[in-house]
């Protein structure tokens, strides 16, 4: 059927049409906040390049989980700064360190709130690496029981998900053992099955003081050109007793989010990225593109692409923008 039967322009001629045709849909629901948390109280220091966000002590963020929560959003992704990083990471499973201390501060402002920690030693570690170093390389097996410590940390402290960030190999194995040997059988493990060695991750490493101080990442995150080895890397995390996936970054991979959806059956999150969140917001200060617009057009189209779950930095803007959509909506009847 073709023209002038068929009239594709029909069903876009009204927001109100454009609404009932919508095949993707967003909810503050499907969206994940990342945080970021120091020590300390009454602590709040601006990341430069992620305008509107802060690295937060444990109370502030509890406030801003509790914001959220009013405002819907589906879950906090909480990562740790700490004070001090030694060689091995230890503050990582510190139960007094700034994510024990966040989870158990949300747990009482925001019991409500789904609760994700992730589980890397990159933040922790003062080489910046996401384990520990063997002759210059980053040693897989010895890092795997100072992760799963980490993970049984924060599943003691409270948290509903833990998310392995660090790519090692048999990771998610050590954890789920670690977790079940402790008595968190009920933790959550949502593992960055898919993560790429990415340039868009700097603006996360300056807020985290994580950059490796040598060498790069590509020893363990993957290459950009791959996109059959991602399905390797989920089916295998899958098989170790992942509950769920991560593919990371979103916009450059939108191909590989579509063949995770269509080779797996759990849940799967997208993780909007550092860098895509800054790019955006330079963009938009220089009056280059319409931030509030370009948020909504990429973070649908990692939803259109399979993603059941953002991860976004523009979690919040957009819940409240979602929120006064409906509030206009329901005027308007
Ligand atoms: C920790 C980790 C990183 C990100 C999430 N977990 C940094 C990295 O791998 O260098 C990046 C998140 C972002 O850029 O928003 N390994």
């Amino acid at each position: 059927m073709s023209f002038p039967v068929h009239r594709g322009r029909r069903l876009r001629r009204t927001a109100a049409l454009r609404t009932m045709a919508r095949e993707t849909r967003l909810a503050a629901e499907q969206l994940v906040a990342p945080l970021f948390v120091v020590e300390g109280s009454g602590v709040r220091q601006p990341i430069a390049s992620m305008p509107g966000h802060a690295r937060l002590s444990p109370e502030l963020v509890a406030e801003e989980a509790a914001a959220l929560a009013a405002l819907g959003v589906g879950a906090v992704l909480l990562f740790g700064i700490p004070a001090r990083k030694d060689a091995e990471g230890s503050g990582a499973w510190d139960a007094e360190g700034p994510v024990p201390r966040a989870i158990r501060a949300i747990r009482k402002r925001a019991p409500e709130m789904v609760v994700w920690a992730d589980v890397c030693m990159c933040e922790y570690t003062d080489h910046g690496h996401c384990g520990v170093l063997a002759d210059g390389e980053v040693d897989n097996d010895a890092t795997l029981p100072l992760l799963a410590r980490a993970a049984v940390a924060y599943a003691r402290a409270g948290a509903d998900v833990v998310a392995p960030s660090d790519m090692m190999d048999g990771r998610v194995a050590a954890i789920r053992a670690a977790l079940d040997a402790e008595g968190c059988a009920r933790t959550a493990i949502c593992s960055y099955a898919v993560k790429y060695a990415s340039a868009f991750y700097g603006p996360f490493r300056d807020a985290a003081g994580s950059t490796p101080r040598s060498g790069d990442r590509r020893g363990y995150q993957m290459d950009a050109p791959n996109v059959r080895e991602a399905l390797r890397e989920a089916r295998a995390d899958l098989e170790e007793g992942a509950d769920f996936l991560i593919v990371k970054p979103g916009m450059p991979y939108l191909d590989v989010v579509r063949a995770v959806r269509e080779a797996v059956d759990v849940p799967l999150a997208a993780y909007q990225v550092s860098g895509e969140y800054a790019m955006l917001h330079a963009a938009a200060d220089r009056g280059w593109l319409d931030l509030d617009r370009a948020m909504e057009e990429t973070v649908i189209g990692l939803r259109r692409a399979g993603a059941d779950l953002v991860i976004t930095y523009f979690a919040r803007v957009l819940a409240a923008r979602l929120a006064e959509g409906r509030a206009a909506a329901e005027a308007r009847r």
